[in-house]
């Protein structure tokens, strides 16, 4: 049987489904790493990785017989892909197969912040009603909704949008071609122009700290930000700052920058949304992305060509 390595929590049916047909080898929190890698690192074909937990180049370098990284996540900036191209590693992820979730729940937040409704749901939850009743929220229609990445994610977002009235900006650093939708040059401008700033480009150090103090500033007092990305592409610190002094309106986040860990300043925040990294979490698109992982392990070790390498590798 092939060694795999798994690096990443996946569902239980993904690892059944795995373990029949592979030596599958847990490695998510791992007692004796050394000793796990000691024992089994020079048989290693093959890990399995997620979006928040990759594979960095020690392990890379470690692993002499490793042959493929299949992410269960369409983000691979968790792990070093230069040096697994560097040592001709495959390296694959799932795109598509969550872009409608992703989106579904970037278009909730789009709703949610402005109409206050995680606070709604709070102010009537805590007895609040029988006092008075809670003041209103903002509208989205005809509100401007500024998308930073216009890939499969962003664009998906931005065809709700439209369905809900929402003017659609965009700004990205590919050529986007003939689109309805305004392209801005800068992230700045993008901002300035927008009533809800939605992050939807890729993670890792190209993007690292991009939605900072300046762009915070430029969306300004009456701005949402809404992010489904990644928690590294804001900076948290400036976030937490700016909400907290009134030069946003408020925002709702699915990811954090160290998460699990979530800044305890946002977690009494009335107009901030919080979520535990869900987007892409239902049954039926986490049985896709289970599928995809185990076709592209499978037609790697056919010797067939893997169905969904990462974009550099195409
Ligand atoms: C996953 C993700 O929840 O696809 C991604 O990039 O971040 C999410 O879909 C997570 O990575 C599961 O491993």
């Amino acid at each position: 049987m092939i060694d795999l390595l798994q690096v990443t929590p996946l569902p239980p049916f993904l690892i059944e489904r795995l373990a029949k047909d592979f030596a599958l080898h847990n490695f998510v929190n791992p007692a004796d790493p050394d000793r796990l890698l000691d024992e089994v690192g020079t048989r290693l074909r093959g890990i399995i990785a997620g979006g928040m937990k990759g594979v960095n180049a020690n392990l890379i370098h470690r692993l002499e017989k490793l042959e493929i990284i299949a992410h269960f996540s369409v983000g691979f900036d968790a792990t070093d892909v230069a040096a697994a191209q560097a040592r001709g590693i495959v390296v694959t992820h799932t795109p598509e197969v969550l872009t409608g979730d992703v989106a579904d729940l970037a278009m909730t937040f789009v709703l949610m912040a402005p109409r206050r409704i995680g606070e709604a749901e709070r102010y009537l939850r805590q007895g609040k009603w029988r006092q008075a009743r809670m003041d209103p929220g903002t509208t989205v229609r005809g509100k401007r909704l500024g998308i930073l990445g216009l890939g499969r994610i962003g664009k998906a977002v931005a065809r709700r949008a439209e369905v809900f009235g929402l003017n659609v900006g965009y700004h990205d650093i590919k050529p986007m071609g003939d689109l309805p939708y305004r392209a801005y040059p800068t992230l700045l401008e993008l901002a300035a122009a927008s009533d809800i700033l939605l992050v939807a480009c890729e993670g890792g150090a190209a993007t690292r700290g991009l939605v900072d103090a300046a762009v915070l500033e430029a969306l300004g007092p009456t701005g949402y930000l809404i992010n489904t990305a990644r928690g590294s592409i804001v900076d948290q610190g400036a976030l937490v700052a700016a909400l907290k002094e009134g030069r946003i309106a408020g925002a709702a986040l699915d990811v954090f920058d160290g998460e699990p860990e979530v800044p305890a300043e946002l977690m009494t925040m009335e107009n901030v949304v919080l979520t535990p990294h869900i987007a892409s979490s239902t049954h039926e698109t986490r049985r896709a992305m289970a599928d995809l992982v185990y076709d592209n392990l499978a037609a790697h070790f056919a010797g067939k060509p893997v169905l969904t390498p990462v974009p550099q590798q195409v």
